[in-house]
């Protein structure tokens, strides 16, 4: 048996530039892995018929058990090219909201394919690995690393950032909070697509990003996300409790394509400001808002 944690992810900084000829955009991206997350265990020789060699269950009855799952698309890809010929089934222990922006898809893809890795007798080598990851989804490479990214292309260039830089992130306290209603992440591209003007030119981007990993400027000053004014144009609960939660001194933005927003809470926070900013929250986005606190990995 063989089990992964599948972290969720959060972005801090988050600059699309365009769009590309085969429909996906080009980004620059500072992406996270995060202490609070999801759990892969991969268990030989379960399964079902033959013709289903890898099989799915998860405690959560709103996630999709069957082929269109990414845990046992990646594990056909790997089986593809490792020529890995057992039988495996999966537990998934899902504790990341869907349709949130915090790649719990994407991440448990790749802990499919770490898992499956473990359990088999001949290995892929890690830029294989890399290359699966990268064609099951835009956001699975940056998985493969444990640590701060940036991301580019598409989001299948993944370099570490200076050490500097992930000193300023590592181990800094974040509040996370989804409202009751996800977005769909080619939902929220395509509406940057529709109003044209959101982009920022990668140069831009590029020199942005410089400007802080070059100075010994707080993660604070990092988050940066222009997916949000395609998400705010159709959802106002979320700039409206963002600009609120700012009142109480936190820096806060929404993650990737949203709905999930996050605020960075200082090291040394008053005892109740979690909870002066957990009662904003549902008190704007209602008893149904879900709220999580935990680290950058
Ligand atoms: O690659 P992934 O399956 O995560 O992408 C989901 C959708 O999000 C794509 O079909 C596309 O509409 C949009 N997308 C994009 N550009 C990216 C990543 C995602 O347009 N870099």
């Amino acid at each position: 048996m063989a089990t992964e944690f599948s972290p969720a992810k959060i972005n801090l900084f988050l600059a699309v530039t365009g769009r590309r000829a085969d429909g996906f955009h080009d980004l620059v991206s500072v992406v996270a892995p995060l202490d609070f997350g999801d759990e892969l265990a991969a268990e030989p020789g379960g399964g079902g018929p033959a013709a289903d060699r890898f099989t799915l269950e998860c405690d959560d009855p709103a996630v999709p058990v069957d082929g269109a799952n990414l845990v046992l698309k990646a594990a056909a890809a790997f089986a593809r090219a490792s020529g890995f010929a057992g039988r495996v089934h999966f537990r998934l222990r899902k504790r990341i909201p869907v349709g949130a922006g915090l790649g719990g898809g994407s991440s448990n893809a790749v802990a499919a394919l770490r898992a499956l890795n473990t359990l088999a007798e001949r290995k892929l080598p890690d830029d294989a690995l890399a290359e699966l990851a990268a064609a099951l989804g835009s956001d699975c490479a940056l998985f493969l690393r444990r640590a701060p990214v940036v991301m580019r292309g598409r989001g299948e260039r993944v370099d570490l950032l200076p050490e500097g830089a992930v000193r300023r992130l590592r181990g800094r306290r974040v509040l996370l909070f989804k409202p009751s209603f996800g977005i769909p992440t080619p939902w929220a591209y395509g509406r940057m697509a529709a109003r044209g003007g959101d982009y920022v030119p990668a140069a831009e981007a590029e020199a942005r990003l410089a400007g802080w990993t070059n100075a010994s400027r707080p993660a604070e000053e990092l988050l940066f996300n222009n997916l949000e004014p395609a998400a705010f144009s159709k959802f106002p609960a979320l700039p409206l409790l963002l600009a609120r939660l700012r009142g109480f001194g936190v820096a806060a933005a929404m993650s990737g394509s949203g709905s999930a927003c996050f605020a960075l809470l200082p090291a040394e926070a008053a005892p109740d400001l979690v909870s002066d900013l957990t009662r904003d929250i549902r008190e704007c986005w209602g008893p149904a808002a879900w709220v999580g606190e935990t680290r950058i990995a």
